[in-house]
């Protein structure tokens, strides 16, 4: 059986999409490979938001052509064989297949073409393309991503993404249903629903809001998150369904891009300062405890001080539990590469690391505001360093805490002991140590 291996890097859309095209090949009697030296078929899938994640791809497309076996089949799919197509035939000739993301279900074919030495560039848009039939190959794991829309129809000015993903579309919520019931059965007890702008889901029948609800009962079903959601597209209704569904997670990542209406404008965001904080306040009063972190974009064309001094202030006046920041990226054919007064790179860089500290700063008093409480965290696995396991709270917080692997997959209730800043450490609840306590007392233990 031939065997594949695939690299993925970018959006959590991305491995999702990497499972969707692991289901293609295996349902064509692949096997998977985590040896890439090992593969018939090697496939990359690529980012293209920024210019950085390309460059990166590049160098690693650089390598890979060199362990490439003579009869193997290099292939670049994703966002950035969306956006060169044949030009990265062009670039590196070791390149077999160029494929965007809607043409997954070809890749049999394409990768038998390159076989028989015909190089291809295969990126139409789809609007039907829901991958509906194909069941993608995930790890059995305790948590999963389900895509419940593709492509987007925002025009952000910055953003490459329509120009690689094509027009919005959302799946059947009948369709989401029963992948996340059939996920339930193999043991996932949390899923977390992508989409570019994840709310503004609609399959002509239902909204976000009825997709909610509908996949936070499914039996089994603990913890429901998505990712990520478009500021102005909550509706009262959505904001309802996530307070009286138990299983939506009190954590909303909520890209704000920048703090200043004029930069917000330009950059064809539909909403201002005020009425992202409207948002931010409807989110918190309806879920006390909500943690809300977000994407940050600096030296965007036209950005003055003042503009960027408004980012610092509402990255205060929020209080983000964590954001990633960016600085601008000019993408080929996208709107803002036309804007005027472009921010010199040196300037986008000292205000890159100010919002970077500004960021950490909020982060780190919030983060220790919560050192002594106590949470239920889903065990993930074991942490990158030590012998301590890492756990995720609702919130989306990270934390260590000591215990046996049986726990991996699992729940468990833990006290915060401490933090970094960013990730903390923990101790179990209700576990007898020392001392001879009763059952069901907690550890007296502070680290
Ligand atoms: N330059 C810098 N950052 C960008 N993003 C999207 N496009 C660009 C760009 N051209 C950021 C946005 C988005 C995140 C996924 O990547 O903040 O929310």
């Amino acid at each position: 059986m031939p065997r594949i291996y695939i690299e993925t890097y970018g959006c959590q859309m991305n491995v999702s999409d990497s499972e969707l095209m692991l289901g293609v090949l295996v349902r064509d009697g692949y096997v998977r490979t985590d040896d890439p030296a090992q593969a018939d078929v090697v496939l990359v899938n690529t980012c293209a938001v920024r210019d950085h994640a390309e460059q990166k791809v590049l160098s690693r497309i650089g390598e890979l052509k060199r362990l490439k076996r003579p009869d193997g089949v290099l292939g670049v799919v994703g966002c950035m064989a969306q956006r060169l197509g044949p030009r990265l035939l062009e670039r590196v000739p070791q390149v077999g297949l160029v494929v965007g993301p809607d043409g997954y279900r070809g890749l049999p074919e394409l990768i038998a073409r390159a076989r028989a030495g015909e190089r291809s560039a295969e990126v139409v848009f789809k609007r039907w393309e829901h991958y509906e039939d194909i069941p993608p190959v995930r790890e059995a794991a305790a948590s999963a991503f389900v895509t419940v829309q593709r492509g987007c129809d925002y025009r952000c000015t910055f953003c490459i993404v329509p120009m690689t993903r094509g027009p919005e579309r959302s799946r059947k919520l009948e369709d989401v249903v029963r992948e996340v019931t059939d996920l339930g059965r193999a043991g996932t007890t949390e899923v977390t629903l992508l989409g570019q702008t994840v709310n503004s889901y609609d399959d002509g029948t239902h909204d976000f809001a009825d997709l909610l609800r509908a996949v936070g009962s499914i039996p089994g079903l603990r913890r429901l998150r998505f990712t990520s959601p478009y500021p102005t597209d909550f509706t009262e209704r959505a904001i309802l369904a996530m307070a009286e569904t138990p299983a939506v997670c009190e954590h909303v990542h909520l890209p704000v891009q920048s703090g200043s209406s004029r930069v917000l404008k330009r950059m064809l965001r539909r909403y201002d300062r005020d009425r992202y904080l409207e948002v931010v306040a409807a989110l918190r009063s309806a879920v006390p405890g909500i943690a809300l972190t977000s994407d940050i974009i600096v030296g965007f064309p036209g950005e003055t001080e003042d503009d960027f001094q408004e980012t610092l202030s509402l990255v205060e006046l929020v209080g983000f539990d964590d954001a990633y920041t960016f600085k601008y990226s000019p993408r080929e054919a996208t709107p803002a590469t036309r804007l005027k007064d472009p921010v010199p790179d040196a300037v986008a860089g000292e205000r890159l690391e100010g919002l970077v500290a500004a960021v950490r700063g909020i982060a780190r008093r919030r983060n220790v505001a919560l050192v002594g409480s106590t949470h239920e965290v889903l065990v993930e696995g074991w942490a990158k360093r030590g012998d301590l396991l890492q756990g995720r709270t609702r919130t989306n917080k990270v934390a260590l805490i000591p215990g046996p692997d049986t726990w991996i997959g699992g729940y468990h209730d833990v006290r915060f002991t401490g933090t970094t800043g960013s990730t903390f450490t923990a101790v179990p609840l209700g576990r007898v140590q020392g001392r001879g306590r009763g059952r069901g007392e907690e550890l007296a233990v502070v680290g």
